[in-house]
């Protein structure tokens, strides 16, 4: 049978020879590249780096790819929401000059025997507590995106925010010739963050996930309140945990470092938690606090 995406009007290129043989031409002419990195199972979070990136570059090429290696054994990757040919569709509608679409075979062909092995932001103990191949996956994925595409921008959303971290420690370290962005969390109107993992949830869950992100507001405004951190996390883990979540960490880190937060600097509090057989992450910013114990908003 063949591939239904070969026939899509937006341009599919499943081979890395077919995404260098598309950009040569707009790299010769001198135009600027975007380029979205995603799995694919697309809502209005990548949609709106699909945005960013078209006010930003002459030519967007937005890449779909579930990558096996960044899922350990016991996680989701079979169960992983796939539908290219929506997503194709949907990304027809934005003028998108390619997308890159390789399959397992191309990325990691029989023979593959490199990977990127990330310590700084990757180690915060946050997602890499849970989540021991993840970076590392997530890191050896995204060079070889940036190789093959070469963009002069990729773009990343906020959401996954120690990824954001880990993917900039990644570019400044083995200078890759590409300016990293990122994107706002894009939400639902009851404050949930948009993920393709919602699709997961139970109509019952779905109705308590809204939760995480009120605790997380919570907190921050018991902050501008002059309330304690650690007061006002142990708050909002009791009540998740009394929402019936599974709490695997909340916690409020330096923005940039991921580091212990001191105050004075941009905070970020990070929360990730399951309902049920789902795992949700999260993030907010703190804004930093004056000599005095004020939040400066
Ligand atoms: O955030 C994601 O969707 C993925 O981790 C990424 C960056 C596309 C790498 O597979």
């Amino acid at each position: 049978m063949s591939d239904p995406a070969l026939h899509h009007p937006v341009l599919c290129c499943p081979t890395v020879e077919a995404i260098r043989a598309c950009v040569a031409p707009w790299r010769q002419a001198g135009e600027r590249i975007a380029l979205v990195p995603t799995m694919g199972a697309l809502h209005e979070g990548h949609l709106s780096l699909v945005r960013q990136a078209r006010r930003q570059a002459e030519r967007v090429v937005v890449s779909i790819f579930v990558n096996p290696i960044q899922f350990a054994p016991n996680e989701d990757f079979s169960s992983y929401p796939r539908q290219l040919q929506s997503d194709l569709d949907l990304l027809a509608t934005f003028g998108i000059d390619a997308v890159f679409t390789p399959d397992a075979g191309v990325m990691y062909p029989a023979g593959f025997a490199t990977s990127i092995s990330m310590a700084g932001p990757a180690a915060a103990g946050l997602e890499d507590a849970s989540r021991p191949v993840f970076f590392n996956g997530v890191a050896t994925v995204v060079a070889k995106l940036l190789i093959q595409v070469a963009p002069d921008l990729a773009i990343f959303g906020e959401k996954d925010f120690q990824q954001l971290a880990v993917l900039k420690q990644l570019v400044l370290d083995l200078d890759l010739p590409v300016m990293v962005q990122s994107g706002p969390t894009m939400r639902e109107a009851d404050g949930l963050a948009m993920s393709s993992r919602n699709v997961y949830l139970s109509a019952a869950e779905r109705a308590l996930a809204p939760g995480l992100s009120r605790a997380m507001q919570a907190v921050k405004t018991g902050l501008a309140a002059g309330g304690t951190a650690q007061a006002l996390i142990r708050t909002a883990e009791t009540e998740l945990e009394q929402a019936g979540f599974r709490i695997d960490y909340l916690v409020l880190r330096d923005a940039t470092t991921l580091g212990e937060w001191h105050g004075h600097s941009e905070g970020r509090l990070l929360v990730a938690a399951w309902l049920g057989k789902t795992r949700l992450i999260d993030n907010i910013a703190i804004a930093p606090v004056d000599p005095d114990g004020q939040i400066k908003e």
